[in-house]
């Protein structure tokens, strides 16, 4: 089945859907560390990495191939107490347009062995070289793949993907969410993982018709209780 990321930088919507039991990782991006501002970036990502251990957390660094490498092992030396090794961590690396993301990729995945995933992706050729440099991850965007052609593209892409990836190392996340709807057609596909931010995980279980007949259901029960011998 579809695995739900969560999509955030933010600790109590972490361990909020972490006790829902929901989450089977987190990803984060500078836009999403943004609306965190005035934390520190470091103590921030070892406390996710903690929070949510031993699920995978995606973690980006800059966009240039040193930058990329420095990071990376700057974040692998990190250490928890109460679990030592944080190796749930993943190296978002960007899709460059100059192959240097590549160049990342296979150095963290084979050299360091540090589980990558290659984000930003918008077409079927992008995920194809990410996959084929050692990603452990590639994630699509599927709302900016709209934005950027339509739906139609966005989900043949998804479903192209999967295909291709189907049986090897490399999973596919989806991200790019922006409403409940758009987690319903992609669901029509049914990628690996779907990462979603929480003000759209929060408004899932949410219906008109159930809370109707919720409501029927308990005016139906507190009459039987009143005549219950
Ligand atoms: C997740 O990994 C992505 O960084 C995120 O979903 C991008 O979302 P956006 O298109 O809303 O910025």
């Amino acid at each position: 089945m579809t695995q739900i990321f969560l999509d955030t930088a933010n600790l109590e919507e972490i361990d909020k859907y972490l006790k829902q039991g929901i989450i089977s990782g987190v990803t984060t991006n500078q836009k999403i560390f943004l609306k965190e501002k005035g934390c520190n970036f470091e103590e921030r990502a070892q406390q996710i990495l903690e929070a949510v251990y031993p699920l995978p957390v995606s973690l980006e660094g800059p966009n240039d191939y040193d930058g990329i490498i420095k990071a990376a092992l700057n974040y692998q030396k990190w250490k928890s107490k109460k679990f030592g090794n944080l190796n749930n961590l993943v190296i978002k690396v960007p899709m460059l347009a100059n192959g240097d993301g590549l160049k990342a990729v296979l150095r963290l995945d084979t050299i360091f062995r540090i589980k990558v995933n290659v984000t930003a992706c918008m077409t079927l050729n992008q995920a194809f070289l990410a996959a084929s440099a050692g990603a452990t991850y590639v994630s699509l965007f599927y709302c900016r793949m709209k934005d950027w052609l339509d739906e139609e593209y966005a989900l043949d892409t998804i479903k192209q993907t999967m295909k291709l990836f189907k049986g090897g190392k490399t999973q596919l996340i989806i991200g790019s969410i922006r409403s409940p709807d758009d987690i319903t057609k992609i669901l029509s596909v049914q990628p690996d993982i779907i990462t979603i931010p929480p003000k759209i995980l929060e408004q899932m279980p949410q219906n008109d018709m159930t809370d109707k007949t919720l409501k029927e259901f308990e005016e139906a029960w507190t009459e039987f209780k009143k005549a219950e011998k």
